[in-house]
């Protein structure tokens, strides 16, 4: 258990856990192999962010070259090298160095330009405000106290007319924050958590793809 004087630290504690998750081949771990990247580079590509569920394409850009995007998040060696080698300009961000060493792996061996930055999510100060096009956080933000600090830094760091993606908290924290952060939620899907026995009665996962308006009020 990792503590700062007599409190839980959650960075700290989550960031050993991904380190021995690594060590361990969670599957959350393991990078995408040469043929994914070989057909992502082709033009078909896929990323999850709940599950084994795609994302649906036309929550992305129709065009994903010279798209900013961060991977909230997001390491492991998955949806960051799909997403540079479909074209899109990659940043991913993780709390874990070992997850973000995945990456890094894929992109030497692929030949992808992939920016890996370690940190907490609830902390985005690595970049300026209105840096990126498109956020995409899978499963992740369980791991995190407070989302509103999330919510908030990805409204900074994000463009107007920029998109969130992501995914589980009480719906206050996830929907309400959202929207108290400023953004606009165009979608919402559910998925079953594959490991879960309550899948069978309620769903467990849910992504949502909000936009930061334009014209922010
Ligand atoms: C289930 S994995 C998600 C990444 C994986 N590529 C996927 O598709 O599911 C959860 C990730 O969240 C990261 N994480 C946990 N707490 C974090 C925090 N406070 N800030 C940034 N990343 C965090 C972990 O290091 C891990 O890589």
């Amino acid at each position: 258990m990792c503590r700062v004087g007599e409190q839980f630290d959650p960075v700290a504690h989550n960031r050993a856990a991904w380190d021995r998750e690594v060590a361990s081949d969670n599957e959350w771990t393991r990078p995408v192999g040469p043929e994914v990247v070989a057909r992502a580079r082709a033009g078909d590509w896929s990323v999850v962010l709940i599950g084994y569920e795609p994302v649906p394409r036309d929550w992305f850009p129709a065009e994903l070259a010279g798209t900013a995007m961060l991977c909230l998040a997001s390491g492991g060696g998955q949806q960051g090298p799909v997403l540079a080698a479909a074209g899109a300009d990659v940043t991913v961000f993780d709390n874990s160095p070992a997850q973000l060493a995945r990456d890094e792996e894929v992109a030497a061996r692929e030949g992808l330009a992939i920016r890996t930055v370690l940190g907490d999510m609830r902390d985005l100060g690595a970049f300026p405000s209105a840096r990126f096009d498109v956020i995409v956080n899978p499963v992740s933000n369980v791991f995190c106290p407070e989302l509103a600090p999330v919510w908030r830094e990805s409204f900074r760091v994000l463009r107007p007319g920029g998109v969130l993606m992501e995914y589980s908290h009480t719906l206050t924290e996830q929907i309400g924050g959202q929207l108290a952060a400023g953004f606009v939620l165009t979608h919402l899907v559910e998925a079953p958590h594959h490991a879960d026995a309550t899948a069978r009665y309620m769903p467990g996962y849910f992504a949502t793809r909000a936009v930061k308006p334009a014209d922010p009020a």
